[in-house]
């Protein structure tokens, strides 16, 4: 059992389960354990629960049920989509342009592409990490087979054009592929309105399980198996379905669609009074201030400072420094670093992500922490 009084504020980085979606889940450890494959009554009810589930997460994002695939989380569902899709479709152009912003999951599956001779370019992102639509436009070839934009990035909520990307996109036949994980649950993602053909997502950022996520696969694209087993999945992803799992993200995506408005509207009321809050601090600067953000994602710098002593001396919070996946290791963040931040400006960034139980309270806790943190490290380096 975790005992902290710390007031925890990663919530990109993972939620906890929501109550209401533990108690729909556990009936599925040992009364409805079946394989939902199995051909018998009790394989049936728990296929149905797969496909209650199935719709529940096609809902949240205007897909249609046959065009999600449940996977492990985004990471496996980013492999699927570039892999097989780069494999069923190499003849039709091996170039792919994309962002030096991405998530990992995204630019590491791309590096394995790229090796497999694969041609990426990635284009130029402004100091707000928005991406440059003309040079986007000027990459774009006749044998660009794919374009993998994300929309919304984790580290500094920054929200892209989707729409607009995937216009141009689509009139150079290219199709797209967008990491929406952060971006479910947060704000409203229409799949079909925002012309994404490929999207990948994940349970555990929405208040479901971790070890669940989806690969939303628009009907009119072919892809390429590369895992090899049972027909689970249409084969995309074989192997026996963890059916309490889904049913958990089947229903904190009903829980996030419901209740999208609500929390979005608190948590941007609580974000913009906690910026207010910071920017009165002298030194202190909220990345991409003026751009269209998740409401619930706060990035700041703080200038003149060693970046990793004062992350120490903010004691009292749980915030994040680089992206989560990657904070065991301390080098400056390859986002802000694309967006043009110095290293050392760069080490002295945080992010602090907001979720459904934040309260005002503890904000004004974690403000109170941040600036003695900042006084003190100033008042130390000044002797
Ligand atoms: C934008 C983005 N994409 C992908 C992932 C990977 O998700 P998962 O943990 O489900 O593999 C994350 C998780 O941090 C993320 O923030």
């Amino acid at each position: 059992m975790i005992k902290s009084e710390k007031i925890y504020l990663d919530y990109n980085a993972t939620t906890p389960v929501h109550e209401q979606v533990l108690d729909e889940m556990l009936p599925y450890f040992t009364q409805n354990f079946a394989n939902p494959h199995s051909d018998h009554a009790f394989g049936w009810d728990a296929s149905e629960a797969l496909e209650q589930a199935r719709k529940q997460v096609a809902d949240l994002i205007n897909a249609n049920t046959s065009e999600i695939t449940f996977t492990s989380g985004a990471t496996e569902a980013a492999n699927l989509a570039l892999l097989g899709f780069a494999k069923e479709n190499r003849n039709k152009g091996q170039h792919i342009i994309s962002c030096k912003t991405e998530h990992k999951a995204i630019l590491e599956t791309l590096n394995a592409l790229e090796k497999d001779g694969y041609e990426i370019s990635y284009v130029e992102v402004n100091c707000d990490g928005i991406v440059d639509l003309e040079q986007f436009q000027s990459l774009l070839r006749p044998d660009t087979s794919m374009v993998v934009m994300m929309l919304a990035n984790n580290e500094t909520g920054v929200i892209q054009d989707i729409t607009k990307i995937s216009e141009l996109a689509h009139q150079n036949a290219s199709v797209v592929m967008s990491d929406i994980t952060q971006a479910v649950g947060k704000i409203d993602v229409d799949i079909k309105a925002m012309g994404i053909d490929l999207a990948i997502f994940s349970s555990h950022k929405i208040y479901g399980p971790k070890g669940a996520g989806a690969l939303y696969s628009s009907s009119k694209i072919d892809l390429e198996r590369y895992m090899y087993g049972g027909n689970q999945e249409n084969g995309m992803r074989p192997g026996t379905v963890n059916v309490p799992a889904m049913v958990g993200f089947g229903f904190a995506a009903e829980i996030a669609k419901n209740e999208l408005q609500k929390t979005s509207e608190e948590l941007l009321l609580l974000r913009t009074n906690f910026e207010r809050q910071l920017q009165a601090l002298e030194d202190v600067q909220i990345t991409a201030k003026d751009q269209d953000r998740l409401p619930n994602t706060i990035s700041f710098s703080v200038h003149n400072v060693d970046g990793d002593a004062l992350y120490r001396r903010m004691n009292r919070i749980v915030i994040s420094r680089g992206s989560a996946c990657t904070s065991n290791i301390i080098d400056a963040s390859h986002v802000l670093t694309a967006m043009g931040f110095e290293e050392k400006l760069a080490l002295a960034t945080y992010r602090v992500s907001l979720g459904r139980t934040t309260t005002q309270q503890n904000l004004n806790l974690a403000f109170e922490n941040i600036q003695t943190a900042i006084n003190s490290i100033r008042k130390t380096s000044l002797v």
